[in-house]
């Protein structure tokens, strides 16, 4: 996708052929600034501090720690597989990127693992973009279903599930993309996504970037917006469904898909294959939600009038928070799911029918 007609995907090798460079997702919107990771150390800190993140993200740049650990130490794979993995606990994309590079490397002599790993890292980016376009254009008849009837089309979102999430077009926008390329009157709400603000920061961003129609809403907003039939369809994406459709996403999501219900407003899901964790069948009692530090909600991150990057404290001195930032969408509140291969209920029934080889 584009920023100032230039176009990205969000992970990319260096043309020094062995960095990789990734956008410093904690400087977005105020600054966009490229960084240039030289170590496997340096990609895990970027994916702990968020610095990428986005569940497909995670995944590919973890695919290219590895490599850059390969280049340098190939005889410490399972040390590197096992502290990549410990970066972040709920998206399992991080786990199915890892366990690809484990399944490529672990056979080979030492000194054929470096340009083993690079070309799975390479594939698995390469696999993201191509999957996450497919999603678009599984997505894209829902979109001009709705504009069809209504001569317009109104979507919810929540958090960020476009190209800053994954390599390329996103999951839950790469429909909203393909529905704006092709002319298609599409508006977004967008939550802001509060306590990280991915919506506000990120969504907007990308979506203003590409010039797709906007509006951001407190995150307490979406429901009122359905009542007053604003909102024609909500889509999101995901950090992991279970085998029986269950839906890990970001902190909010549950509440939206609620209120959706409420509503009669149809909530979609996103995802690619990597997303889908068969193993899991209960996601409330058996997918780990990360539990991230209170000053992400007690304090906010600005840009000031005069440009600097600045964090300031919103809850008063001396009170605690909790930061849970993830919850879980039971299947039953979710419409369907729309993947590379198609779109089908939240069941398992429904996966199996698309994912057959994963029975
Ligand atoms: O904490 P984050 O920013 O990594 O959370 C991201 C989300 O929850 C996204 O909605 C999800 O990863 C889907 S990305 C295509």
């Amino acid at each position: 996708m584009k920023i100032d007609g230039v176009s990205y995907r969000s992970v990319w090798l260096d043309s020094d052929g062995w960095s990789v460079n990734i956008f410093d997702q904690t400087k977005l919107p105020w600054q966009v600034e490229v960084l240039r990771l030289t170590t496997w150390e340096q990609a895990a800190h970027a994916i702990r501090s968020m610095q990428v993140r986005g569940a497909p993200l995670i995944g590919a740049v973890a695919a290219y720690g590895v490599a850059l650990a390969m280049r340098a130490e190939p005889g410490r794979l399972d040390e590197v597989l096992e502290t990549l993995n410990e970066t972040r606990p709920t998206a399992i994309n991080l786990r199915w990127a890892l366990d690809r590079q484990k399944a490529a490397l672990h056979n080979l002599p030492v000194e054929a693992r470096a340009a083993a790993a690079y070309a799975e890292a390479a594939a698995i980016a390469d696999d993201d973009a191509e999957t996450c376009r497919r999603i678009g254009e599984n997505g894209l008849p829902l979109l001009r279903e709705i504009a069809e009837k209504k001569g317009r089309v109104n979507v919810l979102t929540h958090c960020n599930a476009g190209w800053l999430a994954t390599v390329d077009w996103g999951t839950a926008l790469a429909p909203i993309y393909m529905a704006h390329d092709t002319g298609l009157d599409v508006k977004v709400w967008v939550d802001e996504t509060r306590p990280r603000n991915q919506g506000a920061a990120l969504t907007a961003f990308e979506l203003g970037a590409h010039g797709v129609k906007h509006t951001v809403i407190a995150d307490n907003a979406g429901g009122h917006y359905m009542q007053h039939g604003e909102v024609d369809i909500v889509i999101v994406g995901t950090d992991r469904v279970t085998r029986t459709g269950d839906v890990a996403n970001k902190i909010g999501t549950y509440l939206k898909a609620l209120a959706a219900q409420d509503n009669g407003v149809p909530f979609w899901v996103a995802l690619p294959h990597s997303t889908l964790d068969m193993r899991v069948r209960d996601g409330i009692a058996e997918i780990p939600i990360e539990e991230r530090s209170g000053a992400e909600v007690t304090d906010m991150t600005g840009r000031t009038a005069d440009g600097r990057i600045e964090t300031v404290r919103v809850v008063s001195a001396g009170s605690q928070a909790a930061n849970p930032a993830f919850d879980v969408t039971p299947a039953r509140l979710v419409t369907g799911l729309i993947t590379e291969r198609g779109r089908s209920a939240a069941t398992e029934q429904g996966l199996l029918e698309l994912y057959p080889e994963k029975a």
